[in-house]
Order: structure tokens, then C-alpha cells, then sequence
């Protein structure tokens, strides 16, 4: 019987040339969306809603920007449809189970705020000027916080409340509190970008 050797490799140092030769400048469409995507907080749900924009955003921050407002205005609208649908079910069979019931209607309203302020910031993204950049984007900053804050309030109303459709919409709230947050970073990008990338928008 022989007895086999076992050396010992140092492994540590070959993860790190390892990981330090990985690149992230690939200049195919994924590697647009993925660089874009680098200053959001959820960047898996970033990368996913907003690959289709690659071929046309590139490394245009407005346009970016643009998209995160845009593909977040879509995913509010469907949800917004959602609630209003079943809080109007609700109310036509009388089953109103009534917090849950008062939480749909408040964040019925809520979402109607919300795609008010997405359609202003989207407006402005749309009619960006070099004299007034600065003022714009710190508008169009107000508002989508203040989408933020209307869909967090959104999902205050559902605290302490369970069942399988309130999860449901949880979820979905949720959802687009993510994608909200993720156009705000594209937004902040573009604010510190300055006004010159108009030059190539
Ligand atoms: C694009 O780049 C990513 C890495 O950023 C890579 O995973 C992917 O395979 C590439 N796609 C094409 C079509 O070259
Ligand atoms: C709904 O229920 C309330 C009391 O539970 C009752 O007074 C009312 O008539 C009902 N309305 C309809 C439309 O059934
Ligand atoms: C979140 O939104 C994205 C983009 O619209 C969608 O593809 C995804 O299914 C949504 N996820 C949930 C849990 O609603």
C-alpha cells in the first residue's frame, strides 16, 4: 500500500488573478446593459427590463435614464390596472374585508400619483436643454422620489396583513418599488454626468 501525497496549491492567490482579469468592458449589447446597470441597487431586475434598450442606449445616460422611467411607467400601469380591478370586484360583491379593503383604494390613489410624477419625469427626460439641465434633473429627481414614496406608502397600508392575494400584490408593489429605485440611480448617474452628453443624445 502506498500512500498518495497531497500538496497543498495556494488557491487564494489564484482566485485573485483570477478575478482580477475578469473584464467588464464588452462592448457587445449585455455589456451595454450590464455597465448601465452597474449603479442600480437591484441589478438583476435592471438588466432583465431594461436588455431591449441596449442597441439604441449604448452609453447614452439620458437614454438610460429615459428607459428606467419608461419600463417602470409600464410595470406601474399593469399593477395600478390590478388593484383598481380587484378593489372594484371587491366592492361589487360586498366582501370587502375592510383594511384590506381601505389599503387597495389608498394605494389606488396611490399609483395614480405615482404614474403622474413617472409621466412628468419622462416628459422632462424627453425635452432636456444644456441651460436648463440642472434644474430638470433635480426635478425630474423630486418626482420619481415622490413616486417612491407614494408606492412605499403603497405597501404600509398591507403591514400586519396576510393571505396569498395580498402577498400577491405585495410582490408586485414591490416590484416596482425596486424598478423605481433603479431609475433613480440611472437618474443620479445622469445628474453627475452633466449636461454634456446632449451633445450625443
Ligand atoms: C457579451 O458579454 C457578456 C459579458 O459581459 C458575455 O457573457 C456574453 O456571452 C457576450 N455575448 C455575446 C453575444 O458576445
Ligand atoms: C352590503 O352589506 C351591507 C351590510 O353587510 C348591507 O347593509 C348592504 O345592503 C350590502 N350592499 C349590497 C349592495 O349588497
Ligand atoms: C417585476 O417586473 C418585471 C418587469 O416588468 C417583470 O418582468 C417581473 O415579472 C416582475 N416581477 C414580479 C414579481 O412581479
Amino acid at each position: 500500500m502506498t500512500k498518495a501525497k497531497f500538496v497543498i496549491v495556494p488557491m487564494l492567490l489564484a482566485c485573485l488573478i483570477f478575478s482580477c482579469s475578469s473584464t467588464s468592458q464588452d462592448e457587445n449589447e449585455s455589456g451595454y446593459v450590464r455597465d448601465a446597470c452597474s449603479v442600480t441597487r437591484y441589478r438583476d431586475l435592471c438588466v432583465h427590463s431594461l436588455a431591449p434598450f441596449s442597441n439604441t442606449a449604448k452609453r447614452n445616460p439620458i437614454r438610460w435614464a429615459r428607459a428606467g422611467v419608461s419600463v417602470t411607467i409600464a410595470e406601474s400601469k399593469r399593477v395600478a390596472h390590478y388593484m383598481a380591478v380587484i378593489s372594484k370586484n371587491n366592492k361589487r360583491a360586498n366582501q370587502t374585508r375592510r383594511r384590506n379593503g381601505i389599503a387597495l383604494s389608498d394605494c389606488v390613489e396611490c399609483f395614480q400619483d405615482t404614474l403622474d410624477n413617472l409621466h412628468k419625469s419622462l416628459f422632462v427626460l424627453r425635452e432636456l436643454s444644456v441651460g436648463e439641465f440642472d434644474s430638470q434633473v433635480e426635478d425630474v429627481t423630486t418626482w420619481v422620489s415622490a413616486a417612491l414614496t407614494d408606492e412605499d406608502t403603497c405597501l404600509d397600508g398591507f403591514d400586519e396583513q396576510r393571505g396569498k392575494r395580498v402577498r400577491y400584490i405585495v410582490n408586485r408593489v414591490s416590484n416596482v418599488t425596486c424598478m423605481t429605485s433603479n431609475a433613480l440611480a440611472l437618474i443620479n448617474k445622469l445628474a453627475t454626468t452633466g449636461p454634456d452628453c446632449l451633445v450625443n443624445d
